[in-house]
């Protein structure tokens, strides 16, 4: 999957792309990226991207120039997405990121800053999402909440099949039931009982009547 990002503050991606799974996705080809200052498709010597909105207001609109420039200089294919990161947009779930790491294999995020963006910026983008009710300064945070949720269901990704698997916990409509790790005592809390008898029978049960406690994700 290849993985483009069009924002003002490029390095804000540095360290989330060098790190941890992510990285190793990179190293093993799983997934590539080209970060895109906005920057660089102005034409002007003070390299504008933002601009006060007709009709007065407080607050700055990301200009269209700019940004239809940036996304032309990006080779596109059936399969690529173009997504722009607003608060207004619809809000992504679990479901969306499954269908994403299926159907696509290009994903193209612009980043949206300030107070909004040229609203004719519509016709160049094939959706608008955003990842929660609350606002954000800009939707750089959001594309890594995406990028995050989407690779990691990439073929040869997670190295644990089973850990994928589990999760269709998820598919079913729960979350993972609690988890415990060494030591059997921390400081005077112990452990489930159940966990450390060895029947996977009762185990399965009781990690299912406590997946049904939490919050649902829905992949369906
Ligand atoms: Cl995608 N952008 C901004 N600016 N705020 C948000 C968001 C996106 N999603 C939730 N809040």
């Amino acid at each position: 999957m290849r993985i483009d990002i069009i924002t003002i503050f490029p390095a804000l991606f540095d360290s989330f792309l060098s790190e941890s799974l992510i990285k190793k996705a990179h190293d093993k080809k799983i997934i590539s990226f080209r970060i895109h200052n906005l920057r660089d498709f102005t034409a002007d010597t003070h390299r504008t991207v933002d601009d006060r909105p007709y009709g007065g207001g407080a607050g700055m609109v990301l200009k269209i120039e700019p940004l239809v420039k940036a996304l032309a200089s990006i080779r596109k294919t059936k399969k690529s997405r173009v997504i722009l990161l607003s608060p207004a947009g619809r809000q992504f779930t679990q479901k969306k990121a499954v269908f994403y790491s299926k159907k696509y294999d290009h994903l193209i995020f612009l980043c949206g800053r300030y107070e909004g963006v040229d609203a004719r910026i519509k016709k160049h983008i094939d959706e608008e999402l955003s990842i929660g009710p609350y606002v954000l300064n800009g939707g750089e945070v959001a594309a890594m909440v995406l990028i995050e949720s989407v690779f990691r269901l990439l073929p040869g990704v997670l190295g644990n099949k089973e850990s994928l698997k589990e999760e269709s916990h998820a598919q079913e409509g729960f979350t993972e039931y609690p988890q415990y790790t060494r030591p059997e005592n921390f400081r005077g809390q112990g452990v489930p009982r159940v966990l450390l008898g060895g029947d996977h029978k009762k185990i399965a049960e009781w990690r299912l009547k406590k997946s049904k406690k939490t919050h649902r994700i829905t992949t369906t």
